[in-house]
């Protein structure tokens, strides 16, 4: 079976599996990285969010052979040393309900407040679209990200690390 090396949340991984094997199966059967959720296998809900090379993606519609040589980082490889803003808002709103969206729903998160760090209701709605929260917590997810741009904004004004 073939191997496809990769780089995930830093590490430099290797995993044997065959080509059109879904990037999801890989992270949670073979490398045992459980933080992006199986919601619908194809593409539509959004838990399985993560980020290739910076970018939203969905690794339940990508074969792994396609991410050999990337970056990917999943909700395990966000933060770094402490929680990321966005992790630390959606504490402080309180969003999760039963959870199981929530990974996917901080990467998109995160991707959108790399692109625009002054979202309106209708940027986030745009951006947060497409990942379903079976448990409603669409109101908790806008005022998070809101929130977490705020502070990205202060960082970024004060010149530090906004990730
Ligand atoms: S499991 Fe990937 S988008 Fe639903
Ligand atoms: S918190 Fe339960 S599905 Fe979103």
């Amino acid at each position: 079976m073939p191997a496809y090396q990769f780089i995930l949340n830093g590490q430099t991984v290797s995993v044997e599996a065959p080509a059109d094997l879904p990037l999801l199966w890989a992270l949670r059967d073979l490398l045992g990285v459980t933080g992006p959720k199986y919601g619908c296998g194809v593409g539509v809900c959004g838990a399985c969010t993560s980020h290739l090379d910076g970018e939203a993606f969905r690794p339940c519609i990508q074969p792994v052979s396609g991410v050999a040589g990337t970056q990917v980082t999943t909700i395990e490889g966000l933060g770094g040393p402490g929680l990321h803003p966005v992790q630390q808002a959606w504490i402080a709103e309180d969003v999760a309900q039963c959870g199981f969206c929530q990974p996917g729903q901080i990467m998109a998160a995160v991707s959108l407040l790399r692109k625009n760090l002054d979202p309106t209701d209708a940027d986030i709605d745009a951006a947060m679209s497409d990942n379903v929260c079976r448990c409603g917590t669409y109101v908790r997810i806008r005022a998070a990200i809101k929130r977490a741009a705020r502070v990205l904004r202060e960082k970024a004004e004060g010149g530090t690390d906004t990730r």
